[in-house]
């Protein structure tokens, strides 16, 4: 697996027919991101996933070790197999750009790997983006991959993640984020500011149509709150 993400490493089988598949999802927080990606988003079972994850909100074999986690997608990789492998650990743009490197030394135009990012806008990326995230978002369609990434604030990622996706979701926002989100898709703030947790409006092919998902118990503590043993 490529260490780096250089001029001179390209993932091997570049494939131009596919298509830009990259999704964003924006929301307030609880607004159902995380629901909508596991959901309605990225398949449950038989893909290649790597996730950037550091809440654990996705299933799949979590590493807080970087070594670890290189061995795991190394060998992963290697053995031609569906896998689902996130990382959970330090949360700095040091350690995300370093993590879209292992992302791009995996990627293989024979197969489809889905890019999942939780929360960019903890990323600082407004006025400067970070190089391997990028390079991922502009050259990673090409080797069958499929960013699918989310944020809560809206203003503070860059505009190219909602203009440039395939698919995007906009659900619940505060009234602020809604003029802007207005200005920038063309949605009513009013329809907006009226949206329910999980419930969204979805564009796919230039048309906005509404979407929602159900919420799914989902592996860690959530829903279990305040169950006290007796
Ligand atoms: N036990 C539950 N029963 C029913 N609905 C629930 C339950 N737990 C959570 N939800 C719904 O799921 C929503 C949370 O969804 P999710 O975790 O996907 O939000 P999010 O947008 O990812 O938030 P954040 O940005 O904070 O991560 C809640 O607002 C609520 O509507
Ligand atoms: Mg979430």
């Amino acid at each position: 697996m490529a260490k780096c993400l250089t001029d001179y490493y390209e993932p091997p089988n570049e494939d131009t027919s596919l298509e830009n598949r990259h999704v964003f999802v924006a929301a307030k927080t609880g607004g159902g991101k995380s629901q909508v990606m596991r959901n309605e988003i990225v398949p449950a079972k038989n893909v290649r996933a790597v996730f950037w994850d550091p809440d654990k909100d996705h299933r799949c074999n979590h590493f807080n070790n970087r070594r670890q986690y290189l061995t795991a997608l190394a060998k992963a990789h290697k053995a031609r197999r569906p896998f689902r492998i996130g990382w959970s650990g330090d949360s700095s743009k040091e350690s995300f750009a370093w993590w879209c490197e292992s992302v791009w030394g995996v990627l293989d135009g024979k197969f489809d790997t889905w890019i999942v990012t939780e929360e960019l806008a903890d990323l600082d990326m407004q006025n400067r983006t970070i190089r391997q995230y990028n390079t991922l978002n502009k050259r990673s369609r090409k080797y069958g991959g499929i960013m699918v990434g989310n944020t809560q604030r809206i203003q503070e990622v860059p505009k190219t993640l909602v203009t440039q996706s395939a698919v995007v979701w906009i659900g619940q926002h505060e009234y602020q984020d809604a003029a802007y989100i207005e200005k920038m898709t063309g949605l009513k703030k009013a329809d907006l500011s009226a949206l329910e947790p999980l419930n969204f409006f979805r564009k796919e092919k230039g048309e906005w149509v509404p979407a929602a998902t159900k919420y799914r118990k989902f592996g860690n503590s959530s829903g279990k709150r305040n169950e006290f043993k007796r």
